[in-house]
């Protein structure tokens, strides 16, 4: 284990940057990408808005090498990104996207002919979340362009003319600087050093490592030091808590925390895997994962989060965990000598409290094959569809026999207590009982014997049982045969 490394290097457009932390270095390692990019002189055009991943106005776009040798380009929000993240990346801003001679970008240009800004606060934002799908998809459809703005807020132009700008660029996607850069752009990544590293400043020290041994190692020698993978709930801590992350422990460059392993036993996934990788790559197979992933955050919350950090904060309200209940999901952590395998219910302990030991990581997630004939299905209430977590979210496991009995059911409820839990009751009543939707209204009186949902800023008590009455019509409304 070698944490020789002190500085960064990345590509700030064509220009191969480093920022060493010496005894001279005045920026703190977990100084996000945007703070920096405010802090220099000739980049005022990324924005801050809310400075935690809710309106877009910071989006930059990062291109890093894909698995088929061909630049990949994301969106990303600069608040929740902290500098060593970018290592070994090409930054784009904004003022990346027109060329020498100022000629604009296709998709800036598509802004200006649909009349799409007006003050201009969210454009910028808005333009790197249409250049990052120009640069990546080949026939983007009006559901792909309403995902990739999902996570950029407008609050005078109106979304119709921005819209209209995506559709007019991304009707004709011609090679632009880009692509005629693209092996110059590579080759300058690939002299790019990876391997572990560590930045100090007076009071802070931010591991980052590029092995599983080399960060179980560390986990060991500091057991409280604060991980991280996506960050995307840990920059919160900086952006608005104004904490000082002491110790940091950084997985995000451990890329055999990264795969997708398809058996025939079901799939592994790594717990560094990102929610949008596996919206991407798990279509087909887990549908009702993908499903919850499409109102999960926004593009640029996905293209970060992992699925291994929305089980570490355990939240009561986290998205993933009732569906992963539902999958009858087994999580798998390893300490410096041991591996354990843990199901899901006995992995998530309380309120987020999960069964992980001080010298433990998670590592990955397994997905057992589901059974033939049984349906797996979730819904999720939010105040608006996208960039909110749940109020209330339902998933359910089912079987039923040739009659359209329930031979088996379970339902896992978030934001219905201190913890994603079973509504025990409910199950047993519905036990034989047929599959239709007044066997659904009945079975709403016995979540009142299962839940005592609390009251707070998302809605009342009151509400959150009148809504998880109605998840379970809706889950039968979705599968009605
Ligand atoms: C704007 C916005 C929108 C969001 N929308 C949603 C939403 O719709 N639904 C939802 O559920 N969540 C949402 N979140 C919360 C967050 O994005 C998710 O919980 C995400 O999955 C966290 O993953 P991460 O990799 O970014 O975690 P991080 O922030 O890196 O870490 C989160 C926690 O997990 C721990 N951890 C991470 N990796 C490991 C590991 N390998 N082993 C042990 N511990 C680990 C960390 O120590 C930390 O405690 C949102 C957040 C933001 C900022
Ligand atoms: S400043 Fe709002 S998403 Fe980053
Ligand atoms: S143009 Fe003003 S916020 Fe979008």
């Amino acid at each position: 284990m070698s944490f020789n490394r002190n500085y960064i290097e990345f590509l700030f457009g064509n220009k191969l940057e480093r920022i060493v932390w010496d005894d001279q270095q005045t920026l703190s390692p977990t100084t996000t990408v945007l703070q920096y990019l405010r802090g220099l002189s000739n980049f005022k055009g990324t924005k801050e808005g809310c400075a935690e991943g809710d309106c877009g106005a910071c989006t930059v776009v990062f291109a890093t090498i894909g698995v088929n040798g061909k630049l990949e380009y994301k969106a990303v929000n600069s608040c929740l990104v902290f500098l060593p993240q970018i290592h070994g990346k090409q930054l784009l801003t904004i003022e990346h996207l027109s060329d020498k001679n100022s000629v604009l970008h296709p998709v800036q240009e598509a802004m200006v002919e649909m009349d799409a800004s007006q003050c201009g606060f969210c454009t910028p934002g808005f333009v790197m979340s249409l250049f990052a799908l120009y640069k990546s998809s080949s026939q983007p459809t009006n559901e792909t362009i309403l995902d990739a703005f999902a996570g950029n807020l407008c609050r005078c132009t109106g979304y119709q003319s921005i819209h209209k700008a995506a559709r007019l660029a991304l009707n004709e996607m011609t090679p632009d600087s880009f692509t005629q850069k693209e092996k110059e752009t590579i080759q300058l990544l690939q002299t790019i050093n990876k391997g572990d590293a560590c930045f100090k400043s007076a009071n802070q020290v931010y591991y980052f490592s590029e092995t599983l041994d080399s960060a179980l190692t560390l986990k060991h020698k500091f057991p409280k030091i604060q991980i991280l993978s996506g960050a995307s709930d840990i920059a919160l801590k900086v952006t608005k808590k104004k904490e000082i992350l002491a110790e940091v422990l950084d997985l995000s460059g451990i890329e055999e925390l990264k795969t997708i392993h398809k058996t025939s036993l079901g799939h592994d996934i790594g717990s560094g895997v990102s929610l949008q990788t596996m919206k991407e790559e798990l279509h087909s197979e887990l549908p009702s994962l993908v499903k919850i992933l499409s109102v999960f955050g926004s593009k640029q919350i996905r293209q970060v989060a992992t699925i291994g950090g929305n089980l570490g904060s355990a939240s009561p309200i986290g998205d993933l965990i009732p569906l992963l209940m539902a999958y009858r999901a087994v999580v798998v952590v390893k300490g410096p000598i041991q591996k354990r395998s843990i199901p899901i219910l006995a992995f998530i302990k309380g309120y987020h409290q999960i069964d992980l030991l001080e010298d433990e990581l998670i590592t990955l997630i397994h997905f057992p094959k589901p059974k033939q004939n049984r349906i797996i299905d979730c819904e999720k209430i939010s105040k608006r569809i996208d960039l909110d977590i749940s109020t209330v979210s339902a998933a359910m496991e089912l079987e039923l026999t040739p009659d359209k009995k329930i031979s088996s059911i379970q339902l896992y409820f978030g934001g219905m207590a201190a913890v994603a839990k079973i509504a025990t009751n409910t199950c047993v009543f519905l036990i034989g009982k047929k599959w239709e939707a007044a066997t659904m209204e009945e079975a709403g009186s016995f979540l009142e014997k299962d839940f005592a949902p609390i009251s707070d800023a998302r809605a009342e008590a009151i509400g959150r049982m009148a809504l998880a009455k109605n998840l379970l019509i809706k889950l039968w409304q979705n599968n009605p045969e």
